[in-house]
């Protein structure tokens, strides 16, 4: 039996131990879906603190509640270490780790280089491993980037190893859709390689995708996100000339949205937020600008979405001077940090900005998030504040970035004096005035 033959016998009786680097929003819930299905999974984190947790059974993602979690790792089936050496033994291994960007908004792949140089530090050479790297990043990378770690010394891709790009398309906090019942794209170096990780995934997941190459896989991830990030941009303009024309771009929205073909409703919002949607554009569009090429769709939507706080800003002012008040001096309560619905994550939010932008302005402000207990802002430490009616009624004004489904909004207009509403989520208007995005 050849190494591919081995691999996929492996595979099919469950005998194959997967390894999964990163165990973050992503690998986490990859881990636990291998686990699930009867795999032997060794988890990898460079994060002594999250490997702390996670071998006491504890999850700190969302999504996987610990009483999921906990059994797994009690009965063996999940293992997890700093250490690369623990890998050793893997058949598969997938990498999740992060992939954001510099200063200069041009592509960090740092992490992506330190994992693979590690697991190639610890991984027998050529034993017939699967390796999958599963972090956004721009076509190319796996090829040029990950692959020469492995294929050195005479060993073959494809013959003595395994090497392939799978997108991971988990949104956090969606329940309709599962690691299982999302398909999943999936590109080999070599038609073997393929092979082996579609037979690998297939069993955690009802359809994998299987696609050309891996820069076709790379691309279609960038495809996926920057089609959200395109469309955010012109939904959030769209907001901004329906602010001139004095129309509700909610209204106009939904409305559109009853058109049963040929339209998908997007919602304006106070900008972009989450380690995806602000970030993953500009790895295509970086890759593009190597090429001579101006990504100008991206650029534009980027320019767009990230003005969004400061309109949120200038909303908010100009309601205080309404009410003969300036931002400075005024007390001002945000309501909802993380950077979207129901989860606890406040990478890219635009909440931050939001805060920023009118502590800046002199603005005294505090925030309300259930899910987010602290804060930093530049070098300033905040902590969320009791959701009372008298840190309703108190604020000037109360800003809403994000709609948690906690929040009981007919409670809030009933308290509140003036509220700015940048995600629609309050009805009904109270004693409150509502200023809309
Ligand atoms: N979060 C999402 O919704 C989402 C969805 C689809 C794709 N992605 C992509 O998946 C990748 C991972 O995202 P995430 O949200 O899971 O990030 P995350 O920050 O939640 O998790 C990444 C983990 O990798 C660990 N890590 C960093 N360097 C490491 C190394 N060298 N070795 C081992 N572990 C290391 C970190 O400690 C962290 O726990 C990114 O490329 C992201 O763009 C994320």
């Amino acid at each position: 039996m050849d190494r591919k033959q081995q691999l996929l016998r492996k595979i099919a009786d469950r005998q194959a131990v997967i390894g999964v680097v990163g165990l973050g929003y992503v690998g986490l819930p990859l881990a636990v879906a291998f686990a699930q299905e009867g795999f032997a999974v060794i988890g990898v984190d460079v994060d002594p603190g999250k490997i702390d947790s996670l071998s006491r059974g504890e999850s700190y993602v969302e999504d996987i509640p610990s009483a999921v979690l906990g059994p797994l790792v009690e009965g063996g089936l999940i293992r997890v270490t700093t250490d690369y050496a623990g890998l050793a033994g893997a058949d598969a291994i997938s990498i999740c780790v992060p992939t954001p960007l510099r200063k200069t908004k041009d592509p960090d792949i740092s992490y992506i280089v330190n994992a693979a140089d590690c697991l190639a530090t610890h991984l027998p050479p050529g034993n017939g491993q699967l390796v999958v790297l599963e972090s956004t990043t721009y076509p190319g990378t796996t090829d040029e980037i990950v692959l020469p770690y492995f294929a050195r010394n005479g060993y073959e891709v494809g013959r003595d190893f395994f090497m392939a790009f799978s997108p991971e398309r988990i949104d956090p906090g969606r329940t309709d859709y599962t690691v299982r019942t999302t398909p999943k794209v999936i590109g080999g170096v070599t038609p073997d390689c393929v092979d082996v990780a579609v037979a690998l995934y297939g069993t955690v997941v009802d359809r994998p995708v299987p696609v050309s190459n891996t820069a076709t896989a790379e691309m279609v991830k960038l495809l996926e996100n920057t089609f959200r990030a395109v469309n955010i941009g012109l939904v959030n303009e769209v907001a901004l000339m329906c602010d001139k024309l004095g129309l509700n771009v909610w209204e106009v929205v939904d409305a559109a949205a009853t058109k049963p073909y040929g339209f998908m409703p997007f919602y304006p919002g106070p900008g972009l937020g989450g380690h995806c949607i602000p970030i993953d554009p500009h790895y295509l569009s970086w890759k593009l600008r190597t090429l001579n090429y101006t990504a100008r769709f991206i650029e534009l939507a980027s320019e767009v979405n990230s003005h969004m706080p400061d309109y949120v800003v200038t909303k908010v002012s100009d309601a205080l001077n309404d009410e003969r008040k300036a931002v400075n001096g005024s007390r001002i309560l945000v309501l909802g940090a993380a950077y979207k619905r129901d989860v606890g994550d406040v990478r890219e939010s635009p909440a931050l900005d939001v805060i920023h932008l009118l502590r800046e302005r002199g603005a005294d402000v505090v925030y309300n998030d259930p899910y987010i207990p602290t804060l930093r802002i530049d070098t300033h430490s905040m902590s969320s504040v009791d959701l009372t009616s008298e840190a309703l009624a108190s604020a000037d004004c109360v800003v809403v970035v994000t709609d948690h489904a906690v929040y009981e909004w007919e409670w809030i207009v009933t308290h509140a004096r003036l509220i700015v509403d940048t995600r629609n989520a309050v009805k009904s208007a109270g004693d409150a005035r509502i200023v809309r995005l």
